[in-house]
């Protein structure tokens, strides 16, 4: 985590609106001394990542869909803000039916976001900055414009080119009825049937997800091959590591065989059937994973990062994706998942830190993403959200930030219909669980849409800002020194200060009901107050920081503080 100095601004697009969008008075905070957590080659144990939804997150060309170069415009600003390196949601050409989690090439820039030159660039400025870069992986399933699925539709049952993928007979006196009872995350069966070319209804193919998401066949050793040289082409380029899409899936039961309870398997968006997620055979392909991370840290010393997306269903089993040999981290949902509450967080934190660390990695923490609902709306209110970000960034491991959190972005959860774009609305008929609310552009600057998200008279933004945008664009923030981004960037720049917000150490302290209090390393103690009154500061003296002002000798309601303690 040793940062370098921050060299001149790259080149902006001449589009992308100017530095006024992103620039004043910010407090001055001292001067930053070397990194005070893991050694640079071990940088990915205690760093925190901010994750880049695209095509929500800067329009450069006026079309109202965010881009590689207006990623590229606002590499300061996330430099300013403190964090280590970047998370890009896929950028691949892609039909975009699942907003690029249907990959037609992975080894190419969708032109709706750019083109490879683009991405150089990027990397190049990225290094400059000391900005790690880390790209999203999608290995499960693919998109149907794939060519190998494209390929595979018109070749015969049986043949090679099927063999990529999960192509059955179906049952039924007819093959009309799905080779099995599987049912799909988005809503529906997991089994599409094809028109064979001669024109006849002919075989099933297996989606887990949407049916223009056909899941790769991993047991064909023409799969792991091919993505093994989709990594290769990216760390060429210079990439830091990449996010692994469903990093518990890409194997399934041998046999296929029905599910014990697919009503069970529908009710949740988690993977929940044990016949389709998390089979043995996907820790070998994670060991080769990492080995080929491998052989490029042997090049230049630089350790890439593989962090997976793995919803398993204990941190027991989770602990499994991070052995030594296998991937570095895995998001650690179940904090994600747990409600506003002081028992729950205590339990999740506990056993995160018990068994991940006995792996040798590190928690890999995580509150907000571009699947879920943002912690301002999901925990009720703005100041919980603080706090819960301050408590997140107090723990030891590494720590994943959304776009927008650090604006103490709201969920937009009142689009109309005619907008939403996620597959599981068209797939379930339901509002529930959709994603666009978390995914609307984010708000630089100006008083009204598109606030400096796009260039002066652009299409609208592919989905509406609402007018409450206004309070929270970067431009208000950067020069109010009570917003969210501020308090993120103290916290940020502390943890590079103090080596107790390295990965060391956690100790619980007593505390009273809906409190929480722990030390960190020598000297560091942080509480957090869930409650809905003022508790008792576990010690006295002004916070080194806190989510919300403390008043002498109290902890305000859905408040977190850091102290240093006083020496004895
Ligand atoms: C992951 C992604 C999500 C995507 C799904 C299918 O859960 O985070 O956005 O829809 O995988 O690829
Ligand atoms: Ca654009």
């Amino acid at each position: 985590m040793i940062t370098s100095v921050v060299p001149g601004d790259p080149p902006r697009p001449a589009q992308v609106p100017g530095p006024s969008a992103a620039a004043p008075a910010e407090r001055e905070l001292p001067a930053e001394q070397p990194a005070s957590g893991a050694p640079d080659a071990l940088w990915w144990r205690d760093a925190v990542i901010y994750q880049v939804y695209v095509r929500s997150f800067q329009d450069s060309n006026g079309d109202g869909i965010g881009d590689l170069p207006g990623v590229r415009a606002r590499l300061p600003y996330l430099k300013r803000l403190g964090v280590d390196g970047v998370w890009l949601n896929p950028f691949y050409p892609s039909p975009q039916h699942d907003h690029g989690y249907d990959v037609a090439d992975y080894k190419g820039v969708d032109p709706m976001f750019g083109t490879l030159e683009d991405f150089d660039l990027l990397v190049e400025d990225c290094r400059k900055l000391g900005l790690r870069l880390v790209l999203d992986t999608v290995p499960n399933h693919c998109s149907t414009e794939h060519p190998w699925f494209q390929d595979a539709l018109l070749a015969a049952p049986g043949s090679t080119e099927r063999a990529r993928f999960h192509f059955a007979d179906g049952r039924g006196t007819d093959g009309e009825l799905p080779p099995n009872n599987w049912r799909a995350m988005f809503g529906g069966p997991a089994w599409s049937r094809i028109t064979e070319p001669d024109g006849t209804a002919g075989q099933w193919y297996l989606h887990m997800f949407t049916p223009e998401q056909p899941d790769l066949n991993w047991r064909n050793p023409e799969v792991p091959a091919e993505f093994e040289k989709v990594l290769r082409f990216w760390l060429d380029r210079g990439v830091d590591g990449f996010r692994i899409d469903v990093a518990a899936g890409l194997f399934k039961h041998p046999e296929l065989p029905d599910s014990p309870d697919p009503e069970a398997d529908e009710r949740t968006r988690d993977s929940v059937n044990p016949l389709a997620w998390n089979q043995p055979e996907v820790h070998d392909i994670w060991r080769a994973w990492r080995a080929i991370c491998e052989e490029y840290t042997q090049l230049d010393g630089r350790q890439r990062l593989l962090v997976g997306e793995a919803s398993v269903p204990t941190p027991a089993e989770q602990a499994k994706y991070v052995r030594a040999d296998e991937l570095h981290q895995a998001f650690f949902f179940h904090l994600l998942h747990a409600p506003w509450d002081s028992e729950h967080f205590h339990q999740v934190i506990d056993a995160a830190v018990r068994d991940i660390t006995a792996t040798g990695s590190t928690v890999t923490w995580v509150l907000n993403n571009h699947d879920q609902v943002r912690t301002t709306t999901r925990f009720g209110s703005p100041e919980r959200a603080r706090a819960a970000a301050l408590l997140m960034l107090a723990l030891p491991g590494a720590a994943y930030l959304y776009q927008g959190e650090e604006l103490g972005l709201p969920e937009v959860d009142d689009l109309p219909d005619d907008v939403i774009t996620d597959p599981i609305f068209f797939r379930t008929g339901s509002r529930k669980g959709i994603r666009d609310g978390c995914r609307v552009p984010l708000p630089w600057s100006g008083t009204e849409a598109p606030f400096g998200f796009s260039p002066d008279d652009s299409a609208p933004s592919w989905l509406p800002q609402p007018p409450s945008f206004a309070d929270h664009t970067a431009e208000r923030a950067l020069t109010d020194h009570t917003s969210p981004y501020h308090l993120y960037r103290e916290a940020l720049h502390l943890r590079r200060l103090l080596p107790q917000l390295g990965e060391g150490t956690l100790r619980w302290l007593e505390t009273p009901p809906n409190v929480l209090a722990f030390t960190r390393g020598d000297g560091l103690l942080v509480a957090t107050n869930f409650g809905t009154t003022p508790a008792p500061a576990p010690v006295t003296g002004t916070p080194l920081l806190s989510s919300a002002p403390c008043p002498p000798g109290t902890l305000p309601p859905a408040t977190t503080a850091w102290w240093i303690q006083p020496r004895m």
